[in-house]
């Protein structure tokens, strides 16, 4: 079974699509993991990312692995644990912009096929519209700007106080219209996917309304 999960930053992609593969003994894939690996990787070796052709000869060539169960998923790059820098806030920012790169998606993409043939639960912002169309079921997580602004400021408050609200709205919006608005794989819903609203609903009760799809799935 393939369980596609998108949605914007915030909306409790990660979290859900932890809970959900714990679940259902699903293999977890956090796309958005590679693509900040890939960003990292730009950052390291002192490209320029507006050069596409060289951002996108190094997403091909090096190596990214996912390790782990859900709870635990560790991120490899090179055979390197890069797990906590990647969500450094200079790799995020990097991170949505390595990612509007054609050549950077294709190779990403090729991998996550590879990665979640035989089933898995996959979370970023192209799974049901390019990674696995064919999906078993799509979901389409989201919540209010704000509302996801805010999940985003306390889980980058335990790391950084630095760190405003108004800062992490503003930085959020930025990488959402990127995201969105980009040409290739732009964030949208899939014609036949699930919308679920979070704003306003507890982890549990999401968690019961995904579990409630697949059931009647089966
Ligand atoms: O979900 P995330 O914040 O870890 O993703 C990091 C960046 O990668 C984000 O700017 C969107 C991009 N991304 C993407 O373009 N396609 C995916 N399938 C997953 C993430």
């Amino acid at each position: 079974m393939i369980i596609a999960i998108d949605g914007p930053s915030g909306s409790g992609k990660s979290t859900l699509g932890r809970m959900l593969a714990r679940e259902l003994h699903l293999l977890y894939i956090d796309t958005g993991s590679m693509y900040r690996a890939v960003a990292l990787a730009v950052m390291e070796a002192h490209l320029d990312p507006a050069d596409t052709e060289a951002v996108a000869a190094l997403a091909a060539r090096i190596d990214i692995d996912l390790e782990g169960d859900p709870d635990s998923l560790k991120v490899l790059l090179e055979n390197r644990d890069v797990t906590e820098e990647i969500r450094t806030e200079g790799v995020t920012a990097m991170s949505s912009v390595v990612s509007t790169n054609p050549g950077v998606r294709r190779a990403m993409v090729e991998r996550q096929r590879q990665m979640g043939q035989r089933g898995a639960v996959l979370n970023g912002r192209d799974i049901g519209t390019v990674v696995f169309p064919e999906a078993d079921i799509k979901f389409f997580l989201t919540a209010s700007p704000k509302e996801r602004a805010e999940r985003r400021f306390h889980e980058d408050r335990l790391t950084n106080t630095n760190v405003s609200f108004e800062q992490t709205l503003t930085e959020m919006t930025e990488r959402d219209r990127r995201d969105s608005t980009r040409a290739d794989s732009p964030l949208k819903v899939a014609e036949d996917a699930i919308v679920i609203d979070s704003s306003a609903l507890s982890i549990e009760q999401v968690l019961a309304r995904m579990m409630e799809h697949v059931h009647r799935h089966h």
